[in-house]
C-alpha cells in the first residue's frame, strides 16, 4: 500500500475557526491567526508525505475586507512573514507555490514578495501549494468567462481553461474546519464534483492525522459523476 492509495490528487481547505480558537483561550483574534499559520506549516509538510500533488488553502477571501482594518493588516502581515520564512522550506521540500485570486490588487510590497516567491519555487515539482488570497469564486468566474469571451465562444472548456486553477489537477476533496457548513465563495466551479468533508475541529487544531482521516473517508466514497 502506497501513501497515495486514497486516490486524491488535489485537496482544498477552507481554514476556518482561528477567531473562535483564540476566543476560547481569551486571546486576541490575531493569536488565533498565528496559531493558524503554524497549522498551515504542518499541513503543507503532511500534504507531500501523503502523496498529494496539489493543495489549495483559502487564506483571505474577497469578502474578508469587511473585517476591522486592524485584523486585515494583521492577516497581511502574517502572510508576508509566512512567505518570507517558509520559502527555504518550500525549496527543500520541492513545493511549488501558486497564488489564486485577485492578488495583484494587494499592496505593492505583498505583490513583490509573492512575485519573488513564485519565481523561486517555479521549478519545484513534488507538491503545488496554491494559496487563495483576495480570492472569491464569483470574481474568478467573471474573469474566466470574460477571458473566454475575448478568445471566442464561452464554453465550459474555455471557462475551465481560464480559471485560476487551470494548470492544477481536478479538485478531489474540499475540507472545511470549524463546523460551518458552507462554501463561502470558494472554488464554486471546481467543487462541482468534489467530495465535501466538514469537521468541527477549529483550524489551529487541525492536524496531519485529521487530514489523513479525511483522505481515508474520501477513499471510501463512491464518486459517480452522474453515472451509475
Ligand atoms: C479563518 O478564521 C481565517 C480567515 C478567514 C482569514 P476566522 O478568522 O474566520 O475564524 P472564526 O470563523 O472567526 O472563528
Ligand atoms: C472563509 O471563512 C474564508 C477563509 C477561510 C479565508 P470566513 O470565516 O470568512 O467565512 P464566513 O464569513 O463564515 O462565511
Ligand atoms: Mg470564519
Amino acid at each position: 500500500m502506497t501513501i497515495s492509495d486514497h486516490g486524491a490528487r488535489h485537496v482544498a481547505i477552507i481554514m476556518d475557526g482561528n477567531g473562535r480558537w483564540a476566543k476560547k483561550r481569551l486571546l486576541p483574534r490575531v493569536a488565533g491567526h498565528k496559531a493558524g499559520v503554524e497549522a498551515v506549516r504542518t499541513i503543507v509538510r503532511a500534504a507531500g508525505d501523503l502523496g498529494l500533488e496539489a493543495m489549495t488553502l483559502y487564506a483571505f477571501s474577497s469578502e474578508n475586507w469587511k473585517r476591522p482594518e486592524e485584523e486585515v493588516s494583521d492577516l497581511m502581515g502574517l502572510m508576508k512573514r509566512f512567505i518570507l520564512s517558509d520559502l527555504d522550506e518550500f525549496a527543500a521540500n520541492d513545493v511549488k507555490l501558486k497564488v489564486i485570486g485577485n492578488w495583484r490588487a494587494l499592496a505593492p510590497d505583498v505583490v513583490a514578495l509573492i512575485d519573488n516567491a513564485l519565481e523561486r519555487t517555479a521549478g519545484n515539482k513534488r507538491t503545488t501549494l496554491a494559496v487563495a488570497l483576495n480570492y472569491g469564486a464569483q470574481d474568478e468566474l467573471v474573469r474566466a468567462a470574460s477571458a473566454a469571451a475575448a478568445q471566442g465562444d464561452i464554453t465550459a472548456e474555455a471557462i475551465e481553461a481560464n480559471l485560476d486553477t487551470a494548470d492544477m489537477p481536478p479538485l478531489d476533496l474540499l475540507i472545511r474546519t470549524s463546523g460551518e457548513v458552507r462554501l463561502s465563495n470558494f472554488l464554486l466551479w471546481q467543487s462541482a464534483y468534489a467530495e465535501l468533508y466538514f469537521t468541527d475541529k477549529l483550524w489551529p487544531d487541525f492536524t496531519p492525522a485529521d487530514l489523513k482521516a479525511a483522505l481515508d473517508q474520501f477513499a471510501r466514497r463512491d464518486r459517480r459523476y452522474g453515472g451509475l
